[in-house]
């Protein structure tokens, strides 16, 4: 049959019909255990009552009336986020590339109030921040950009988890107005940086009056143990972006910002027709909510760390194991050989994996995941990665 759909995604061919928890269910019944959770989006699982509740019943009162009125649940949500975070006000979009396009706008009119006619961005290499043209060209991955020239300008690409050549960018540009850096690399492959690299861009932005922006898309709303990935250093940026788990799959997106960011977005200067919607903001609340109520940034923590422990002593004996690497539940797993098509084996085995940078498969695993599942994960995936390196 033709497809009318633009192929712009190599699909594997299943398609599911039903979740419950960290469980999917395709066509024909078979039982797969999720552990990318949509990409880091369904972190309470599928088919969460608290979710379907918040949803059924807001569908039921309003849906949408757009940003021209006001939106109590819109106001409720930024609040709790101001109130987690530490953060002063939000802009809410409908994706984490819209997250980072306000993010972007922010910086460059940050730039022209302090008179920067040609406001630059320095943004990582191995980054990843969307699909628009400017969050592309944000982005660290030619494969990204191919095809799409000319990009915006204005970002300065330097190394991730590199100090120095921050400081040597710095030190050649005299039009920086901003840093945007993703706590942990995660498009890239899981590559956590030092424990204190946040701290330095937050002394670096400090001293040389940029806005620190952190792109918390995939690191945010519990991911790596903490409510917000920069939580474990103690600091508060100047923006903050966010999205997937958000909505737990109800599109949202936001971006924070605090201070002199939060003053720059002011009335015709940036605006969505949906975002923020009473649908969106009503599942958005009902996260965070459950995430409290259920201890799951805790409950990341400890599971992440012992979902290592487990892989770390199954696949002991495995020479093509280079690294196994956590934040919560952010795990990689980083062979010495490329290992692509362990995503394919695993689906036969009824596991959902992912595999970045051809060679560290990406586990994203659902917070609620039980220890029957994490059981099952270990076994399956560490049996898997020994027969396929052997
Ligand atoms: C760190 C980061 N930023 C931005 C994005 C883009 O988000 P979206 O696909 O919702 O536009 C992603 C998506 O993977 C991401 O991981």
């Amino acid at each position: 049959m033709t497809s009318h759909i633009m192929p712009t995604y190599g699909r594997l061919d299943v398609t599911f019909t039903r979740g419950e928890g960290a469980w999917l269910w395709d066509k024909h019944d078979k039982r797969y255990l999720d552990a990318l959770s949509g990409i880091a989006v369904c972190s309470l699982g599928h088919a969460h009552p608290a979710i379907h509740t918040a949803i059924s019943t807001q569908s039921q009162q309003l849906l949408h009336t757009s940003n021209l009125y006001n939106i109590p649940l819109q106001e409720q949500l930024a609040t709790k986020l101001c109130q987690l975070s530490g953060m002063d006000n939000v802009f809410f979009g409908n994706s984490g590339a819209e997250a980072n396009e306000a993010a972007i706008k922010i910086a460059r009119l940050y730039g022209h109030q302090t008179n920067i006619a040609n406001p630059a961005i320095i943004v990582m290499q191995q980054s990843f921040h969307g699909r628009t043209m400017a969050t592309l060209s944000a982005t660290g991955n030619p494969k990204v950009q191919d095809g799409f020239a000319p990009l915006l300008d204005g970002f300065i690409h330097v190394a991730y988890n590199d100090i120095p050549a921050l400081k040597s960018a710095l030190a050649e540009h005299n039009n920086i107005v901003a840093i945007l850096v993703e706590p942990i690399q995660g498009e890239g492959g899981v590559n956590i940086p030092a424990s204190d690299y946040l701290n330095k861009i937050r002394d670096l932005c400090d001293s040389h009056d940029l806005i620190m922006m952190l792109d918390e898309v995939q690191t945010g709303i519990a991911r790596t143990g903490a409510w917000f990935a920069f939580q474990h250093n103690h600091i508060i940026p100047d923006v903050c972006t966010l999205a997937k788990a958000l909505g737990n799959g109800v599109p949202i997106g936001a971006c924070m910002a605090k201070g002199k960011a939060s003053k720059l977005l002011t009335a015709g200067k940036h605006g969505s027709t949906y975002g923020g919607n009473p649908l969106a903001c009503s599942a958005a609340l009902a996260v965070l909510e459950t995430i409290e109520a259920e201890q799951l940034c805790q409950q990341a923590e400890t599971k992440g760390n012992a979902i290592h422990q487990a892989f770390s002593t199954q696949l002991k004996n495995n020479t093509h194991i280079k690294n196994i690497r956590n934040k919560g539940m952010m795990i990689g797993i980083e062979l010495d050989m490329p290992c692509t098509e362990l995503v394919g084996l695993a689906l036969d085995a009824g596991l959902l994996i992912n595999v970045t940078g051809a060679s560290s498969i990406r586990l994203l695993p659902p917070l609620i995941i039980n220890d029957a599942q994490i059981a099952l994960l270990i076994e399956t995936l560490s049996g898997l990665i020994n027969s396929y390196t052997k």
